[in-house]
């Protein structure tokens, strides 16, 4: 074994760890992965073994969310799972008369495509007058930082349909070539927080759509049930729930009427 491989033992402690915190459950496939993505804060530490990064990991609060930073998996783009975005516009957005603007959460929210992608749709159906609001959550604070600016690379709008790119987008120059930027009145109806979704019991808010979207794979299935009250302990009575596509909760919730594949309506 070479020197800055993790230990089987300093992988378990990592791993402990990791689920104590978060909820995030690695079993011993996992160990190439946790090693390859913390060998980075190795080198920053000029640390030259991993059992010694572990003994840092557990003394400093700093370097743990650091490691989680580094151990979660961020993947996600604007729209993904176009058909959920066909759903929010075609049958909640069009269909649903509110007295109030709408009130959203996207719980896992990464660097925040998601949460702008909503921002888009309610920017279309309502204008930027209106109070509709999206807050984005997440663990990892790096990428909560690249929602909060809101400038992507140019490539990334290629997913973003073009009237919504022209009303509501701002192409990048001089120094910001090759990237965009959503207009401020848009950003001003998102914002970002740091949450931990295995915390419970949620932000205090209720809320009218919540997606929790590709995260409930990274959980062991006591822990997604208990994910998955939290976060209805946040949705309003007749409000609407979406989990990824391949993430079925059906027969989490009595409550939970399935309406399509990842969309539920919360039903007490
Ligand atoms: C794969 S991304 C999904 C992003 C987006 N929802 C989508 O579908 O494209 C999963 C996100 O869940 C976050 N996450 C993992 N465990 C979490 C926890 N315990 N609390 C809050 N966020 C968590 C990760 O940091 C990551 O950004």
């Amino acid at each position: 074994m070479i020197a800055n491989d993790l230990s089987q033992h300093d992988f378990r402690q990592i791993a402990r760890w990791l689920y104590e915190k978060t909820g995030i459950y690695m079993n011993d496939s996992k160990q190439p992965l946790v090693n390859g993505r913390l060998q980075k804060r190795l080198r920053e530490l000029q640390l030259t073994n991993l059992s010694a990064y572990r003994k840092c990991l557990m003394a400093d609060e700093n370097e743990q969310q650091l490691a989680i930073n580094l151990l979660t998996t961020n993947e996600t783009y604007f729209f993904r799972e176009p058909k959920h975005f066909d759903f929010i516009s075609h049958e909640l957005l069009h269909a649903e008369q509110k007295q109030r603007g709408w009130q959203v959460w996207s719980a896992a929210a990464s660097s925040g495509e998601e949460a702008y992608s909503i921002a888009l749709l309610m920017a279309e159906r309502y204008g930027l007058a209106s109070s509709w609001q999206i807050v984005g959550t997440d663990i990892n604070t790096q990428v909560l930082n690249t929602a909060r600016r809101g400038i992507y690379p140019i490539q990334a709008a290629a997913r973003i349909p073009q009237n919504l790119l022209k009303s509501f987008c701002v192409k990048g120059k001089g120094k910001d070539e090759g990237w965009f930027m959503f207009k401020p009145a848009l950003r001003d109806h998102v914002t970002f927080t740091r949450y931990n979704l295995i915390n419970g019991p949620g932000l205090g808010q209720s809320f009218d759509l919540i997606l929790l979207r590709n995260v409930l794979i990274y959980f062991e299935l006591a822990d997604k049930q208990r994910i998955v009250q939290n976060v209805l302990s946040n949705l309003r009575p007749g409000g609407w729930l979406l989990v990824g596509h391949s993430e079925s909760i059906n027969g989490y919730d009595p409550r939970l009427q399935t309406v399509r594949t990842g969309c539920y309506r919360f039903m007490p």
